[in-house]
């Protein structure tokens, strides 16, 4: 079989596939609530040789590259032609839900299952790919596998990045086997790619809301991630006058508060900010904080206004510092800006939910996701399914119907079959 005979084939995401492997990876988790599977941890690569297992299975190439980000390859027939790829991540937040980047990456195990099964050979090969430590949640930066194939982020940037145990990503990248030295091997070079589509749950409650299966990403948002420091006097409860305090947490509260209320305001439409995490020292119910840090996400579509917002939070900081007497500093841990997916990807995935009569939104991302980096080196495209349960995610309540997931992958098999057949210039 052939391209020209794509639309005849029989293409349908199995629901049952697509739980057993959902299953499979949520059992690589640290013990607890929801999943916790960090990035470049053992838990994470076990679940990225689960991925690459299923390919070699299909009897397809696959690989691990200089960033840890699994690549397994179904060849094209005509093997001057730019490849097209599919895929997400594997790694969690701490204690969060078993469909964040993993729904993507199963997606992608079942349009290559199904490719091999209905022996189609697109003329693109296709690229199926799990990438590493997407999360910020352990360095602060997110989408460092995929960073790494754009050449966004080199081996001394690894070197700055720490987690909460001081542990440096290089040091994390060693622990698993792979040299940081190495890191610009992963690169993808501009041509090499022609289009990236991921499938992700949406991690929101709109499209369940609107009963809508598919969701279209047209923006996906940027986000500045801040460490500010506040630094007050450490003190005994009991023996410190209200009146002669600088207590640290107490600015905190101020600087949480007072972020919310920018995000609220009629200049923010569309702006999201949460401080998601709070170091308090020495942390004893008896002493007055004597230092917080404070770790502030903002997200936004807009990148003016993003960077606008964040500064206006670091001078809402100086402020309270100076009122309450207490020292301040901000540090810029990650910052990335918004991309706005080209139009030619959007309009191969909403044919292809067309031709099946599914119901489909244009949509932005309020989440960060690896397209986002990948979309630098090749054109990028996101197809979002349903989250359930009011859109939690991030959380153990995550929640998306392997049928769901089964259909967005219906779609984005179709997606890349419809930009594999369009002319190699004419599709864009
Ligand atoms: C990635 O999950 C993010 O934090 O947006
Ligand atoms: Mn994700
Ligand atoms: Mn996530």
């Amino acid at each position: 079989m052939n391209a020209d005979s794509h639309a005849d084939a029989i293409l349908a995401a199995d629901p049952a596939r697509i739980e057993r492997a959902l299953e499979d990876i949520a059992r690589r988790s640290l013990p607890g609530a929801g999943i916790t599977r960090w990035g470049y941890s053992q838990l994470e690569r076990e679940a990225h040789e689960l991925f690459a297992a299923h390919f070699r299975a299909l009897g397809l190439e696959c690989r691990t590259d200089a960033a840890g980000n699994t690549i397994a390859t179904l060849p094209g027939t005509d093997p001057a032609l730019a490849h097209l790829g599919t895929g997400s991540h594997l790694d969690s937040v701490p204690h969060g839900g078993r469909f964040d980047g993993i729904a993507g990456s199963v997606a992608a195990m079942e349009v290559a299952r199904m490719l091999v099964h209905a022996g189609i050979r697109p003329r693109r090969s296709i690229r199926f790919v799990a990438f590493a430590t997407e999360e910020g949640a352990r360095f602060g930066q997110a989408c460092l596998g995929s960073r790494m194939i754009a050449g966004l982020t080199s081996a001394e940037d690894l070197d700055a990045l720490e987690d909460r145990d001081g542990v440096t990503a290089a040091d994390a990248l060693r622990g698993v086997g792979l040299d940081p030295a190495c890191v610009h091997e992963a690169r993808w070079h501009p041509g090499e790619v022609e289009a990236f589509i991921e499938l992700h749950i949406e991690q929101g409650g709109i499209l369940a809301a609107s009963k809508t299966p598919i969701g279209v990403v047209d923006v996906i948002s940027g986000s500045t991630r801040l460490a500010i420091d506040l630094t007050g006097t450490a003190s005994h409860t009991g023996g410190t006058p209200m009146y002669q305090r600088a207590d640290a947490l107490a600015a905190a509260a101020a600087v949480v508060l007072t972020a919310e209320r920018v995000a609220n305001d009629n200049r923010h439409r569309g702006t999201r900010i949460s401080v998601g995490k709070i170091d308090v020292e020495p942390g004893s119910i008896t002493t007055i904080p004597g230092f917080c840090r404070v770790y502030v996400d903002v997200r936004d579509v807009d990148p003016r206004r993003q960077r606008d917002t964040a500064n206006e939070v670091i001078s809402a900081a100086h402020s309270i510092a100076q009122e309450r007497g207490v020292g301040v500093t901000a540090k810029l841990l990650a910052d990335t800006s918004p991309v706005t997916l080209p139009l030619a990807v959007q309009r191969h995935i909403v044919d292809a939910a067309a031709s099946m009569g599914l119901g489909y939104r244009v949509m932005p991302s309020g989440a960060s996701h690896d397209t986002q980096m990948i979309d630098r080196v090749c054109r990028g495209g996101m197809v979002f399914v349903p989250s359930l349960n009011g859109g939690v995610s991030h959380a153990p309540d995550e929640y998306s119907l392997a049928t769901d997931i089964a259909r967005g992958t219906d779609v984005l098999v179709r997606a890349l079959l419809s930009i594999d057949a369009a002319s190699e210039s004419g599709w864009m």
